[in-house]
């Protein structure tokens, strides 16, 4: 029986991801093997066939045994673990929610909705490694994959409004502090209707401003405010979450070679898990908007696109709304004023779902099938 190696299945994408492969009964046809850097001889999850036990995820000749690996433990551990395997002479397949190797040459990035042919054409020529995207490019390339697989798309900028998630478990908790935070300085004075709003507001900037306000992750006030810039800082101006833009999707739709431009702002803001990204698309042509939506709800089965009203706006277009849930809802679909062929979409997609474990979960089955 093909053996699969998990790792980093205790961390925050790979509960995810473990808990969609119990919902959609992954775990058959294959004998799973739990790894751990922290846990090994430990117990480990049961998955329905009772507990399992945990081995070291840093004994390279254990995973070398195994047909697959499936790594959410992180870039440092990818580093580290792939090529020692490699050089050992594995030749299983790697299938990693990290960005370390996702612009390697020879790997493939996953998301299969978008790019199942080209997975299937890297199956055959033999390659190995086969890596989840950047999750703004992917929830992205979820939303308007209609209208780049008809080709309409000149160019795009992105300005994205990523949440916590995205930073990781500890921002997470650290929005949620802050938030906190926030609340219990204003209480009282939220509590007593004769309070100017401009003493709540003074007594909110103190808040923000006071040293002890939690910012060891972030390294700056989320709540009530916003970080425009996620990741490192390229040579060019870009951030690396920028880069990843163009560089990314034009890898998953197999035209690193002839790309379409793709930029803009990423800005972190105060939302749990969703991703949400603001696109003006600059169409190839002047196509009415009832063709681009069907375009765009007909490329997969989980882009809907909300009608460009306030209340469906409101019930179904946002991180609150879609948190949780697999649905990548495009809304606020229309042309700006700029001219007939600028288009403008926004989308929200759920980080750890299609940005994250998702992409990897369907890759296994591929790859298995
Ligand atoms: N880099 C992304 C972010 C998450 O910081 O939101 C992972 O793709």
């Amino acid at each position: 029986m093909v053996s699969v190696g998990i790792v980093g299945w205790r961390g925050m994408v790979g509960s995810v991801l473990m808990d969609r492969m119990v919902a959609e009964n992954d775990f058959g046809g294959f004998e799973p093997v739990f790894f751990s850097t922290s846990q090994a001889g430990k117990t480990g999850p049961d998955i329905g066939t009772g507990p399992q036990p945990v081995l070291d995820a840093n004994d390279v000749d254990k995973l070398a045994e195994m047909d697959v690996v499936v790594s959410c433990q992180g870039g440092s551990y990818t580093e580290q673990i792939h090529p020692a395997l490699r050089q050992r002479g594995w030749r299983g397949y790697w299938i990693d929610a990290a960005s370390t190797l996702r612009m390697t040459d020879d790997s493939m990035i996953v998301l299969d909705p978008v790019n199942h042919r080209l997975i299937d054409k890297a199956l055959e020529s033999g390659t190995k490694d086969y890596i989840g995207g950047n999750c703004t490019v992917s929830l992205m390339l979820m939303a308007v994959g209609g209208l780049f697989e008809k080709n309409w798309i000149e160019w795009i900028t992105s300005m994205t409004y990523q949440s916590a998630s995205g930073a990781g478990a500890n921002n997470m908790r650290e929005l949620v502090a802050q938030m906190g935070c926030l609340g219990d300085s204003a209480k009282a004075l939220l509590a007593d209707p004769a309070v100017s709003i401009l003493d709540i507001d003074r007594q909110i900037s103190a808040t923000l401003a006071d040293p002890d306000f939690p910012t060891q992750y972030f390294g700056a006030p989320l709540a009530a405010s916003l970080i425009p810039w996620i990741d490192r800082a390229m040579e060019n101006g870009q951030t690396r979450e920028e880069w990843k833009g163009v560089a990314e999707t034009n890898k998953i739709l197999g035209r690193s070679q002839n790309p379409i431009p793709i930029d803009g702002q990423c800005v972190r803001v105060g939302a749990m898990r969703c991703h949400s990204q603001a696109l003006t698309i600059k169409l190839t042509e002047d196509l009415p908007l009832n063709v681009i939506e069907d375009a765009i709800v007909s490329a997969n089965d989980w882009v809907t696109v909300i009608p460009n009203d306030k209340a469906t706006t409101l019930s179904g277009l946002s991180p609150a709304a879609v948190s949780g849930t697999l649905g990548v809802p495009v809304g606020r679909v229309r042309k700006l004023i700029l001219g007939p062929d600028y288009l403008t979409v926004f989308t929200v997609g759920d980080q750890l779902l299609w940005g994250a474990a998702e992409p990897l979960r369907r890759a296994l089955r591929i790859i298995l099938s």
